[in-house]
């Protein structure tokens, strides 16, 4: 059975669908098959910061009903990274240290962190600086931690814009309107192609590929010409404007956000090709719902695995999914390279070969 551990779980960063079926998935491994104890740590470091440490024994009841919710049931935060420390007056302080000795503290062996690359990254630092055995686990609506071809939370993500723009084709087709679908996603055009595909978007639009307004406008004339006098257009959030600008909106804490892209091009749509257009900005309900059987096993897969390489010692490693099973990476590795779209990759061929215009 090896020695008695207590170990710590984490989720960090944007939450998404999943989250909670990998923090089920750890105490049930943890708990069950180990008999060792699992702090559930709130807020991300900011837990590990607080003192006392907010953190809580997890037991197997606590997670019996969660397979099924989204969220984090520890809650998180994509904001504040403790080497610049965001204070009230304007200035930042590096806050690490405090986190670390949070973690000892706690009197914890391990630490799970479930994130993104960038938080993965602020993990791995904090983890090299105070003796922290960190393993990690990727999560991310956005699909771009390299290396592992599934992250939890992306195809939950899929399937929302995949059903928005299920629905836009019928209204669409019923006004004979341009229907503009924004979508998350961050510098990456993952959901934006894989939902565009399953939705049967005629034109798709990410930032890894370049589009002029007159291409789209081509293929809308087209489709009219052809006596189909509407189209779906899905449209990533991080996509520029035709002379390269970036669209942003909100600033929330001094923090900015992508979006708007969906209206710019809405008035150039309408101006060049006289369509009618409407824009539909899912938003965060991309993060949202019942998480997908698809993010309820891989999360699961994830959370069993993790628990494994701490009982194996084996640290610094983060779990990922590639040729159908679970493979152990160097953190570093994962998240130094970044997932963009691969534009010679099946999904580019794929919208290609099936007359969807990407806007080149
Ligand atoms: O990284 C996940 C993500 O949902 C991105 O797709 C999006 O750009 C961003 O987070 C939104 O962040 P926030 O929740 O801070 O608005």
């Amino acid at each position: 059975m090896g020695e008695h551990k207590r170990i710590g779980i984490l989720t960090s960063g944007g939450d998404c669908a999943g989250l909670n079926a990998a923090i089920r998935a750890v105490v049930h491994r943890a708990v069950g098959t180990y008999n060792w104890e699992v702090m559930g740590i709130f807020r991300s470091t900011q837990g590990l910061m607080s003192r006392p440490p907010h953190a809580m024994l997890l037991d197997r009841n606590q997670v019996d009903t969660t397979l099924t919710l989204a969220g984090t049931m520890l809650g998180t935060t994509n904001r504040g990274n403790p080497f610049a420390f965001p204070l009230p007056d304007g200035t930042f302080s590096d806050r690490s240290s405090e986190i670390i000795e949070g973690y000892h503290q706690l009197g914890l062996d391990a630490l799970i962190g479930i994130g993104g690359d960038g938080s993965l990254a602020i993990l791995r630092k904090l983890a090299a600086q105070g003796g922290i055995n960190l393993v990690g686990i990727p999560k991310t609506i956005d699909n771009d931690v390299g290396i592992t071809e599934r992250s939890i939370g992306f195809d939950t993500a899929v399937n929302i814009a995949t059903e928005a723009l299920d629905r836009l084709q019928f209204t669409a087709a019923s006004h004979d309107r341009v229907m503009i679908l924004e979508v998350m996603g961050r510098d990456a055009g993952h959901i934006a192609i894989s939902a565009g595909i399953a939705g049967g978007a005629e034109i798709i639009l990410i930032p890894e590929i370049p589009y002029t307004i007159e291409n789209i406008c081509r293929k809308i004339k087209e489709r009219q010409d052809q006596g189909k006098n509407y189209s779906v257009v899905i449209v990533s959030e991080a996509v520029r404007t035709e002379t390269g600008e970036v669209v942003e909106s909100s600033v929330s804490f001094g923090e900015r956000r992508y979006g708007g892209i969906g209206h710019y091009l809405a008035e150039r749509i309408c101006a060049c090709s006289g369509a009618e257009t409407r824009v539909t900005v899912l938003g965060h309900t991309q993060r949202g719902g019942t998480p997908s059987p698809l993010d309820r096993l891989t999360a699961s897969a994830f959370g069993v695995a993790a628990v494994d390489l701490i009982a194996e010692g084996h640290y610094d490693q983060m779990v990922t999914w590639q040729n159908r099973q679970i493979v152990t990476v160097p953190i570093t590795e994962a998240i130094g390279k970044y997932q963009a779209v691969d534009l010679n990759g099946t999904l580019v061929k794929t919208a290609r070969g099936l007359g969807i215009c990407l806007g080149d």
